[in-house]
């Protein structure tokens, strides 16, 4: 297949969005970015258009999608009942980086939601998507543009990485500027839970609807509790090379990654490390890459899956990373980096 890849510019914006909206109220496949990472969209009530979206990314059918709206007047259609709780959050929230989980309505076929009952929906807050969104018909089902078990993309480039020959259209509107994806919250049964964390976390959620819980699957991965949104159970993100974090003091953290990078280069192998700016000088030998400054959180979380990608293409046998506990988006940013690291962890 060719794949039409077209960079927005204001002068043609409208006839790009025009294309694009054709190809996905034809059963096509369109990639496209949004605040947190780029979307493979398709026609989220056409079930062989979301089944599209499995082959391209080789993914497991039992993963489910979520349905990208434009509009609040499109939700009452796809769910079975508005909650209380999704009101506010709208409104707090929407357009932007938070999925709801809902009990789903007949018109969202079971190839969407994986044969679940429930649906996910989000609102990005991206000029283009929006666009988009309702060009092509209203109901746009997109995971993350990235094939299967790589990190998501977060720049127009990663996607054509991945998926150039395998869709119709990627339309490149430049970085993304969150990086991490959406924050998934279950309000289809009981108290609200955090399924994914992201940009808006708990507290915020919590000053808005009260109690809100996270996963148990989250808390502690390592005890084998299976996490409620399928997609997280897999080993994400995941480089190409191992990964160890390393957790402490700042200086014991520099000093233990660079006896792990030395007895890497001992045996002839090839380390990365990757660190915060501010740090990046008091490491002399490996492939250091340096993620972003611990003065501007979003830098960090930015940059995050792009760092990973450039590790697999210069062929890093190993990477050293240090943990990044920021204030907003440190619980994201930890729990991303942890799955790509298979759990492992070093306390110094
Ligand atoms: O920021 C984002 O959310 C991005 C952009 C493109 O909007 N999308 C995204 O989609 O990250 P994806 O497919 O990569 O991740 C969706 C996650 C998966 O872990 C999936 O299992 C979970 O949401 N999910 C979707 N529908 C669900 C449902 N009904 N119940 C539980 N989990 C669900
Ligand atoms: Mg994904």
């Amino acid at each position: 297949m060719n794949t039409k890849i077209v960079r927005i510019s204001e002068d043609r914006e409208e006839k790009w969005v025009e294309q694009s909206g054709e190809i996905l109220q034809h059963g096509g496949l369109v990639a496209f970015p949004t605040e947190t990472v780029y979307g493979l969209g398709a026609n989220a009530l056409d079930e062989k258009a979301a089944a599209k979206i499995y082959a391209a990314k080789g993914r497991p059918s039992d993963n489910p999608l979520i349905v990208h709206i434009a509009d609040f007047s499109a939700l009452e259609k796809i769910v079975e009942k508005i909650p209380e709780e999704a009101l506010k959050l709208a409104e707090a929230f929407w357009p932007g980086p938070l999925t709801m989980i809902m009990k789903k309505s007949k018109l969202v076929p079971d190839g969407t939601t994986g044969g679940l009952d429930t649906v996910a929906v989000r609102m990005p807050k991206h000029e283009i998507a929006l666009k988009m969104i309702r060009a092509g018909g209203g109901y746009i089902a997109a995971p993350s543009a990235n094939t299967s078990g790589r990190p998501s993309p977060t720049a127009a480039e990663h996607v054509i990485e991945d998926m150039d020959g395998k869709i119709d259209m990627i339309l490149d509107g430049g970085s993304v500027g969150i990086g991490l994806e959406s924050t998934i919250i279950d309000l289809s049964e009981g108290t609200p839970v955090i399924l994914r964390p992201g940009f808006i976390t708990q507290k915020m959620a919590e000053q808005v609807i009260g109690k809100v819980e996270m996963d148990a699957g989250l808390i502690r991965p390592d005890a084998n509790i299976r996490p409620k949104a399928p997609g997280m159970k897999y080993r994400h993100y995941a480089p190409k090379a191992s990964m160890i974090l390393v957790r402490g003091e700042r200086e014991q953290v520099s000093e233990k990654i660079r006896q792990l990078v030395y007895e890497e280069l001992k045996q002839g192998k090839n380390p990365g490390i990757l660190c915060a700016e501010e740090t990046a000088d008091t490491y002399t030998e490996g492939i250091v890459k340096k993620i972003g400054t611990l003065h501007d959180e979003m830098t960090i979380s930015r940059h995050l899956y792009g760092v990973l990608r450039e590790f697999d293409q210069e062929g890093v046998t190993s990477i050293f990373s240090e943990t990044f506990e920021t204030p907003v988006l440190g619980t994201a940013i930890m729990n991303r980096l942890m799955k790509a690291a298979g759990y492992q962890l070093i306390e110094v």
